[in-house]
C-alpha cells in the first residue's frame, strides 16, 4: 500500500469536518462525493444549494446529500459569524458593512466556520489563487500558539528509494514564505519534521540547506541558515537536525561523511529545508518534473487548525488526497492536545 492510500485510510471514520468554500465547481464535487461515499471525512460545501444539488443530479454523484450545505449568500448565520469576524479583527478597523460583505465571501466564511466550531479544516484553491485563500485564514484562524508563520511542505515520494526514508521526503518551505528570517526558517524546520511524523509517518532527520557546507563559504546568507538550525534546537531539542549543508551532502550518505564528519543528519536527511521560497518552490517543481517524483502537497503546516491549498491545476484525486491529509492533519492535532505534547521551546 502506498503513503497515500495509508493517508486516506487512516481518515476513515474519524468524524474530522472539512469545509469546501468552492463546492459548486465540479473538480470539488467529484471529489466531495468520494470523499462522503468512502467516509474519509464528514463535509460542509459552500454554494447555492440548488445549484449543487442540481449538479449532483447531472453527474450521478449520489452522496452529496450525506453532506450539510451552506449558501453563503443566503445564510441564518451571517450576523452571528459577522460579529465574530469584527471580534477576531478588533483593532484592525473592520466595519460591521465590511464584516457582513466578507461573510457572504466562501473564502472568508470557510475559516469563520472554523473559528466558530463547525468545522476542523479546510480545503481550497481549485479556483482561487494562494493568495487569496491563505489571507482569510491568515486573519481569521491564525497561528497555532508559539508559532508566527504559516509554511507550506510538499511530501516528495522519489522513485529512487535509496534517498530519503525509502524514498520519501518532505520539502519546506515551498508554499509562503518569500524571504524568510532565521527564526521563521527555524520554525519551518520543527514544523517540517512535524509534518514528517504526522503525515508521512517517518522519523524526521532535518537538513538545514545552503549553498555551504559547515562553514565551506562565509556569507550572510549562510549565517543566517547557521542561526535558525542553532534556534530550531532550542525550540525542538529533541530533533534531529543540522546545518547549514549543501544538498548533496544532505543526501548522499559519502558526501555527507566527507563534508559533514559525526553528523546525524548529513547524508540522510529526510526533510530538506530551503533558505527561501524561491528555493524551495523551484527546487520541488523539478524534482516532481526531472526525476518523475510525486509532489503531495503543499501541506500548510502553522495554523491553529489546517487549511490547505490546491493548485488551480489540480485533479479530482488531488482534492481527494488533500482532504485526506488535512483529516490526518486534524487526528494528529487532537492527539498532541490529548497528551499535552509541547513540541516547540518559544525563543
Ligand atoms: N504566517 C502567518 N501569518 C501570515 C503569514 C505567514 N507566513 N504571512 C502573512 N501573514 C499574516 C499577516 O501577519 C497579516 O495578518 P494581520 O492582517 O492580522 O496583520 C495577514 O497575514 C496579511 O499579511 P500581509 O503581509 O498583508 O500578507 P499578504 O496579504 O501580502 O500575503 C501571502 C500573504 C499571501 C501568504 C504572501 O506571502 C504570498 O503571496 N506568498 C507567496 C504565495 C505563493 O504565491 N506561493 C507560490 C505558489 S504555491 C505553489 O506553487 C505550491
Amino acid at each position: 500500500m502506498n503513503l497515500i492510500q495509508q493517508i486516506r485510510i487512516k481518515a476513515i471514520d474519524t468524524g474530522a469536518v472539512i469545509v469546501l468554500p468552492e463546492a459548486s465547481e465540479e473538480r470539488n464535487l467529484r471529489a466531495a462525493n468520494f470523499v462522503l461515499e468512502n467516509r474519509i471525512a464528514e463535509l460542509v460545501l459552500l454554494g447555492n444549494e440548488t445549484l449543487i444539488n442540481r449538479n449532483a443530479l447531472h453527474w450521478n454523484l449520489q452522496h452529496i446529500h450525506k453532506a450539510t450545505i451552506i449558501d453563503p449568500s443566503n445564510n441564518p448565520r451571517k450576523q452571528e459569524l459577522a460579529e465574530l469576524f469584527m471580534e477576531i479583527r478588533a483593532g484592525k478597523g473592520l466595519g460591521m458593512e465590511q464584516a457582513l460583505a466578507l461573510v457572504e465571501d466562501p473564502l472568508y466564511l470557510a475559516p469563520l466556520l472554523i473559528k466558530s466550531g463547525m468545522a476542523d479544516g479546510e480545503v481550497a484553491g481549485a479556483i482561487n489563487a494562494t493568495g487569496d485563500v491563505l489571507r482569510p485564514a491568515f486573519q481569521i484562524v491564525k497561528t497555532k500558539p508559539g508559532v508566527k508563520s504559516v509554511s507550506g511542505a510538499f511530501i516528495m515520494l522519489l522513485k529512487d528509494k535509496q534517498y530519503g526514508e525509502n524514498g520519501i521526503m518532505v520539502f519546506a518551505d515551498c508554499a509562503v514564505n518569500p524571504d524568510p528570517g532565521a527564526h521563521e526558517l527555524a520554525e519551518i524546520a520543527v514544523a517540517s519534521a512535524a509534518t514528517a511524523r504526522d503525515i508521512a509517518g517517518i522519523e524526521p532527520r532535518v537538513a538545514m540547506l545552503s549553498f555551504s557546507t559547515k562553514g565551506s563559504a562565509q556569507h550572510e546568507k549562510v549565517d543566517r541558515v547557521r542561526k535558525a538550525t542553532d534556534l530550531a534546537r532550542i525550540m525542538a531539542p529533541d530533533l534531529h537536525i543540522d546545518g547549514e549543508m549543501q544538498a548533496d551532502a544532505a543526501i548522499v550518505q559519502a558526501i555527507g561523511k566527507s563534508k559533514a564528519p559525526g553528523s546525524r543528519v548529513a547524508g540522510m536527511a529526510n526533510v530538506l529545508v530551503f533558505p527561501s521560497l524561491e528555493s524551495g518552490n523551484i527546487a520541488y517543481k523539478l524534482v516532481q518534473r526531472l526525476a518523475g517524483a510525486e509532489a503531495i502537497g503543499p501541506v500548510l503546516q502553522g495554523m491553529a487548525a489546517p487549511i490547505n491549498d490546491l493548485s488551480r491545476g489540480c485533479s479530482v484525486d488531488d482534492i481527494i488526497n488533500l482532504i485526506a491529509i488535512t483529516v490526518n492533519q486534524v487526528n494528529a492535532e487532537k492527539i498532541s492536545k490529548t497528551y499535552n505534547k509541547q513540541t516547540l521551546i518559544e525563543v
